[in-house]
C-alpha cells in the first residue's frame, strides 16, 4: 500500500446515511468518488441522497458551483447493500455511536472488502484501538472523524490506534486534503484533539460563572469580543445542546479516570436535568421562546473621565490601549517606573486614584495587598487591544466604585465599553486561554498530537481566531505560565497545575514549535 491519497477511481463506502454519513459522502463525491452508502434504516439512503442534490442545486443556483455539479456528484452517489461494498478501497462508518456494533461491523466487512482496503471510523469518543481489536487486519483500522456538518466543517483528525499502520493513517490524511479538508493526525485517545483540549472553554466558563464573575451573557461577550471567538461559550453550548456537551465531558471525564481537569459541572448536570438543553428544547442558558429578549451584557454605568493618564512601565501587549487613549484626546505620560513595571505586561495605568493592569491569574484584592496598589483595577486578557470593542474589568475590594467608574468611563472615551467582572482569579479570557494552552501543551508533551496538528485542529474543527499555541507565542507563554502559578495556588486544585512542557518552555524562552 503507498501512503498516497486515493486516486478519484477508488471506489469509497460509506455505512451510515445520518447527519455525519450523508455529509461525508457528499465530500468524498465532490472529490470525484464513486460512493456506496449503506444505512439499516430503509429510505435513508435514498433522502440523504436527495438532501444532498437538493443542497447542491441550491448552491448552484446562488452560483456558488458550476450547474453539472449539481447533476454529477448526486449521480456519483448510490444506495448499496453491505455484501457490494467488496469494490471499495475506503469504507467509513458513520453508524450508531456504539462499541459493539461498531465492531461487529467492522468483522463482516472484513469478510467482505479487499485486503487493501482501508477501514475508517468517524467515532467521536470511541478507542480506535479497541475497535480494532480481536480484527484480522487491525492495522488497517483508523479514525477519519470530521465534524458537523462535514460539508462545511474543514477539519478531519486522523486517528491511528495502537495497531494503525503509519501508511494507513498517512493514506487517510492525504486523501482527506485531497478531499479540500485540512487533517490533523492524533493518537487514539478520549476526545482525540478538538474533543479534550476544548474541555476548558466549557469548564473554565462554567466554573467562572458559578463563582460569580458575571452573568452568561456578559461573560460570552467578553470571550467574542475580548477573545476573539465566534461564539461565546454559553451560546455555543446552546447551540450544541447541553444533553450533548455534557456527554462528552463526561465522557472524557471517565475516559480519563477522573482527570479534574474535564470535571463536569453540576450546574450544566442542573440544566440537563431540567430538560433546558438549549435551542432545540426553547430554553438552555438563555430563553429562545417567542417574545423572550436576549439578555444584554452589563457595562459599567459612567462617571467623569479623566484627560490625563500616566503610563508606568510596560503594558507588553496591551500597549495599544495606550494608543487608542491618545487618540482620543488624552494626555498620556510615560514613565518607567520600579523595575517590576518593565517586565512585559507588568506596568500600569494610573487613571484617576486607581492603578489599571493586566491580570496576571491573581484576584485584584489579593495583588493590591501584595504589591502595594491601593485602588487596583484588573483588565482581562485581549486578542487584539488595538480593535476589541471591550474590556473585561474587575475592581480589588479595596478601589472605591467611584474610582472604577473613572476607569470605565475614561476607557469608554478611547472606545471600550467596560464590562464589570467580579473578582475572580485570571478573569475569563486569561483564565480560558491559559487552560486551553496548558490542555494542548500537556497534549504534546503526551505525544498524542503535534504542536501544529493542535493549531490546525482547533481552528478548523471549532473555528476558533488563532490555534493555543500560536496564542502562547503571541501573547508570551510567561503571561500563560505565571497565570497558570496563580491559579494553581489560588485554587490549590490539581485541576490548575502547570504543564511540564509549559514549564520546560518557559524557562527556555522557546515557543512550542521551537
Ligand atoms: P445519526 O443518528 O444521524 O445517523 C446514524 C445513521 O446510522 C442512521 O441513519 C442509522 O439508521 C444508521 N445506522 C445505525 N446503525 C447502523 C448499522 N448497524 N448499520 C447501518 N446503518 C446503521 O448519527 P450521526 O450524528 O450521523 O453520527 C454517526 C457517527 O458519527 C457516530 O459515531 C457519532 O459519534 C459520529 N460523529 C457525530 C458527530 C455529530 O456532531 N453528530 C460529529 C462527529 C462524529
Amino acid at each position: 500500500m503507498t501512503d498516497q491519497a486515493l486516486d478519484r477511481s477508488v471506489v469509497v463506502g460509506v455505512i451510515g446515511a445520518g447527519a455525519m454519513g450523508a455529509g461525508i459522502a457528499q465530500v468524498a463525491a465532490q472529490a470525484g468518488h464513486r460512493v456506496l452508502m449503506v444505512d439499516a434504516q430503509p429510505g435513508a439512503v435514498e433522502r440523504a441522497i436527495a438532501q444532498a442534490a437538493s443542497a447542491l442545486q441550491a448552491l448552484a443556483d446562488k452560483g456558488k458551483v458550476p450547474a453539472e455539479h449539481a447533476v454529477a456528484i448526486p449521480a456519483r452517489l448510490r444506495a448499496a447493500t453491505l455484501p457490494e461494498l467488496a469494490e471499495c478501497g475506503l469504507v467509513i462508518e458513520a453508524i450508531v455511536e456504539d462499541m459493539e456494533v461498531k465492531r461487529g461491523l467492522f468483522r463482516d466487512l472484513e469478510g467482505i472488502v479487499g485486503a487493501h482496503c482501508i477501514l475508517a471510523t468517524n467515532t467521536s469518543s470511541l478507542s480506535v484501538t479497541a475497535m480494532a481489536a480481536g480484527l484480522k487486519r487491525p492495522e488497517r483500522v483508523v479514525g477519519m472523524h470530521f465534524f458537523n456538518p462535514p460539508t462545511r466543517m474543514r477539519l478531519v483528525e486522523v486517528i491511528s490506534g495502537v495497531e494503525t499502520a503509519p501508511e494507513v493513517a498517512q493514506r487517510v490524511f492525504r486523501t482527506s486534503e485531497a478531499w479540500g479538508k485540512h487533517a490533523a493526525y492524533a493518537k487514539s485517545t478520549p476526545g482525540f484533539i478538538v474533543n479534550r483540549i476544548a474541555r476548558p472553554f466549557y469548564g473554565e466558563a462554567w466554573r467562572a460563572y458559578t463563582e460569580g464573575a458575571a452573568d452568561p451573557a456578559t461573560i460570552d461577550a467578553i470571550v467574542r469580543d475580548c477573545g476573539g471567538f465566534p461564539m461565546g461559550p454559553f451560546e455555543l453550548m446552546d447551540l450544541i445542546g447541553h444533553d450533548v456537551n455534557f456527554a462528552v465531558t463526561k465522557s472524557v471525564f471517565d475516559a480519563t479516570f477522573g482527570e479534574r481537569r474535564y470535571a463536569p459541572s453540576l450546574a450544566q448536570q442542573e440544566l440537563v436535568r431540567a430538560g433546558r438543553l438549549g435551542r432545540k428544547t426553547g430554553r438552555g442558558i438563555y430563553d429562545y421562546r417567542a417574545g423572550a429578549a436576549k439578555p444584554a451584557p452589563a457595562v459599567e454605568p459612567g462617571a467623569e473621565p479623566v484627560r490625563r493618564v500616566i503610563a508606568v512601565g510596560s503594558l507588553g501587549i496591551a500597549t495599544p490601549i495606550i494608543t487608542r487613549l491618545e487618540r482620543a484626546g488624552i494626555d498620556v505620560v510615560r514613565v518607567q517606573g520600579p523595575r517590576e513595571a518593565q517586565l512585559p505586561s507588568s506596568g500600569w495605568l494610573e487613571i484617576g486614584p486607581a492603578h489599571v493592569m493586566m491580570t496576571d491569574g491573581r484576584p485584584a484584592t489579593r495583588r493590591a495587598m501584595e504589591d502595594a496598589h491601593e485602588h487596583l483595577v484588573l483588565f482581562d486578557l485581549a486578542l487584539d487591544y488595538a480593535t476589541t470593542p471591550r474590556l473585561g474589568l474587575a475592581r480589588a475590594d479595596q478601589c472605591g466604585l467611584g474610582a472604577f467608574r473613572t476607569v470605565c468611563a475614561t476607557l469608554g472615551l478611547a472606545g471600550f465599553e467596560c464590562s464589570p467582572l467580579d473578582d475572580v482569579a485570571g478573569l475569563v479570557v486569561l483564565r480560558l486561554n491559559a487552560m486551553l494552552v496548558n490542555e494542548a501543551a500537556d497534549a504534546v508533551a503526551h505525544g498524542i498530537c503535534s504542536a501544529d496538528a493542535i493549531d490546525v485542529a482547533m481552528r478548523y474543527g471549532v473555528n476558533y481566531p488563532r490555534g493555543p499555541m500560536e496564542w502562547s507565542e503571541q501573547v508570551g507563554l510567561q503571561v500563560f505560565a505565571r497565570a497558570l502559578a496563580n491559579l494553581r495556588e489560588h485554587y490549590g486544585e490539581e485541576r490548575y497545575r502547570t504543564s511540564a512542557l509549559i514549564t520546560r518552555k518557559g524557562y527556555t524562552g522557546a515557543g512550542f514549535h521551537g
